[in-house]
Parts: C-alpha cells; sequence; structure tokens
C-alpha cells in the first residue's frame, strides 16, 4: 500500500513544508532514532528537535536508517540563549549539523526570545546570514510574541515560521493574528494539548463519534484546517498512523468555531518574557 503523506503548506520564503510533523520531545537519542525511523516508514516528513532536547543525534539517526534521501525530509531544530549572536548562531547551527549528521539544516528556529538578554534581534540576523549561505532554508522563531516580531520587523527581519503552543484550550488567537500579518506560518507545539484532558473533553469526543475519528484527530484537524502546523509528539507506530490520517474528512466551521470555543485564555501559557533557555 503506497503511504500517505502531509500534503505541503508554502512558506513566504517558497519553502514547501508539510501541513503536520512529528515532534520529540522528551524522548532520548534511542526513542528518538526509533520512533524517527517508524514514522519516516508510516509517512512523515516534517520532524522537530532541539539542542535542548539532547536527542538531536537521536532524530539523525532515525532519519539515516529509515533509508530515505534527506531532501525528503524536513528538519527543524533550535538553539539556546548562549548562542544568541551573530557569530554564536553559526556555533550552535555547526554543533547542530554535527550532531543531526546533515550538512544543512532546514528551518533553525531561536528556541527563546529571552528578551532580558536583549540578543534575539542579533540571533534572528544570525540565522538569515546561514540562509544567503545555503546552510538553513528558512528562517524560524520559537515563543516570540506580537511584540518581539515587531522588534525584528523594525530591523528588517521577518521569520518565515513560528513555532507558538496552541491548542483548542490555548487558541493564541492576538499570536496567531500577529503572525499572519507578517505571512509567517504559525507551529503548534503541544498540539495535543500533551494528550491530557483536551482529548476526554465531549466537544472533542463527541465530534469523534460523529466522524469515526479518535479525539487526537479530531484536534489535529482543528489545527491542519486552520493553517496551523502541528507537531504531534508520539512514540508508538499506532499513534503516529493515527495523527498522520486527518487530511480525509472536514469539519463544519461550526465545528471548528465549537472547539475554539474551549479557550482557556493566556494564563496556561508560559510567559516567553519571563521564562526561556
Ligand atoms: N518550542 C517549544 O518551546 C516547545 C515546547 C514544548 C514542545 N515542543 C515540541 O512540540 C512537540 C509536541 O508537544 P508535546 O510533546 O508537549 O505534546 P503533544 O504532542 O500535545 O502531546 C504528546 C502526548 O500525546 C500523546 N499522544 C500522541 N498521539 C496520540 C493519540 N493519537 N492518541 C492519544 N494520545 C496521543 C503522546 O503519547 P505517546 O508518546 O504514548 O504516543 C504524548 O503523551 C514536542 O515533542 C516538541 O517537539 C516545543
Amino acid at each position: 500500500m503506497p503511504i500517505s503523506t502531509a500534503p505541503a503548506i508554502t512558506l513566504r520564503n517558497g519553502l514547501e513544508l508539510p501541513a503536520l510533523g512529528m515532534g520529540t520531545w522528551p524522548l532520548d537519542d534511542s526513542q528518538a532514532a526509533d520512533a524517527v525511523a517508524t514514522a519516516v516508514e508510516v509517512g512523515y516528513r516534517l520532524f522537530d528537535t532541539a539542542e535542548n532536547y539532547g536527542n538531536e543525534t537521536g532524530v539523525g539517526e532515525g532519519i539515516r536508517r529509515s533509508g530515505i534521501a534527506r531532501s525528503e525530509v524536513v528538519i527543524t531544530t533550535k538553539f539556546n540563549k548562549q548562542w544568541h549572536s551573530r557569530e554564536g548562531v553559526r556555533k550552535a547551527f555547526s554543533a547542530s549539523a554535527q550532531r543531526l549528521g546533515t550538512e544543512y539544516i532546514d528551518l533553525f528556529l531561536v528556541h527563546w526570545p529571552n528578551p532580558g538578554q536583549d540578543q534575539f534581534v542579533e540571533a534572528v540576523q544570525g540565522i538569515a546570514d546561514l540562509l544567503e549561505e545555503g546552510m538553513v532554508r528558512g528562517v524560524g522563531v520559537s515563543n516570540f510574541k506580537p511584540e518581539h516580531l515587531q522588534r525584528l520587523a523594525e530591523a528588517g527581519l521577518v521569520p518565515d515560521l513560528n513555532q507558538i503552543q496552541v491548542d483548542p484550550r490555548h487558541i493564541r488567537e492576538a499570536s496567531r493574528q500577529a503572525n499572519n500579518r507578517l505571512g509567517i506560518v504559525t507551529e503548534s507545539w503541544s498540539p495535543l494539548g500533551r494528550g491530557e484532558g483536551l482529548l476526554h473533553d465531549p466537544s472533542v469526543t463527541d465530534l469523534a463519534r460523529k466522524y469515526g475519528k479518535n479525539p487526537a484527530q479530531i484536534v489535529l484537524r482543528w489545527h491542519v484546517q486552520q493553517g496551523l502546523v502541528p507537531i504531534p509528539k508520539a512514540s508508538s507506530r499506532a499513534h503516529l498512523e493515527e495523527n498522520l490520517a486527518v487530511f480525509d474528512f472536514v469539519l463544519e466551521d461550526s465545528e471548528i468555531a465549537a472547539l475554539s470555543a474551549l479557550d482557556t485564555g493566556e494564563a496556561g501559557i508560559l510567559d516567553s518574557n519571563a521564562f526561556g533557555h
């Protein structure tokens, strides 16, 4: 049976990104290698890792073990605040590329803005330098608020993607609108709400019954139907397969709205002005 992959969406710089990917935190190297190799078999082509997860080596190993061509997968990784300078980003890139065993990184992300340190503009400039040199294919940020994006824009920098926490209980309307205004794709981290209470909410389970899908698939459909790119983490083949099978049904607008009404506001969101590494 031919495997089915996620459809592509196009970033503002022209790079094609699978509309759904796989998260790898908190897998260790060995677990990540196994899960990523399985995920490639299942049809995943977008993988999310980070220096901070300590599993870039395993992610690279899993991709190699799967036998897929490097050009067929999109690798996203992120660096910590100690590298927030133009030269620092270069060092972070070399270290991540070596751990991943790859010559280039598709999307390199500032993991947290750390505005207290006030060097995130330099960090994004550092990624833009690497883009010019062909070492990365896109400029990414994570956990950036509208005010941080504004600072970047004033310096003439607009990232291609902003990875933030989004799920139906945290719909992040203001952040998503700010991303949209700048043409930045929003990638959703913890898209399943960490697999906890959200998946048992009657608003989700009722729709699961209606569509013959499971709760995770309803939540992931809520993301992709709005142009959000979710990166659910799953360790079993069964979960990996289920999470990719969300492109064969359509929620009604009123159903998207009913799920969005689960929003609890920004209270449960880590404040990226205060937290970061
Ligand atoms: N940029 C950032 O600051 C940041 C922060 C946090 C996370 N992230 C990224 O976002 C990714 C996803 O976030 P997350 O791992 O926190 O949360 P998540 O993807 O919302 O939830 C993961 C949990 O859901 C379970 N699950 C997966 N598929 C399921 C299914 N079909 N049915 C039922 N349960 C299912 C998983 O269990 P199993 O493992 O048993 O399958 C796991 O316990 C991370 O892995 C990481 O790559 C980024």
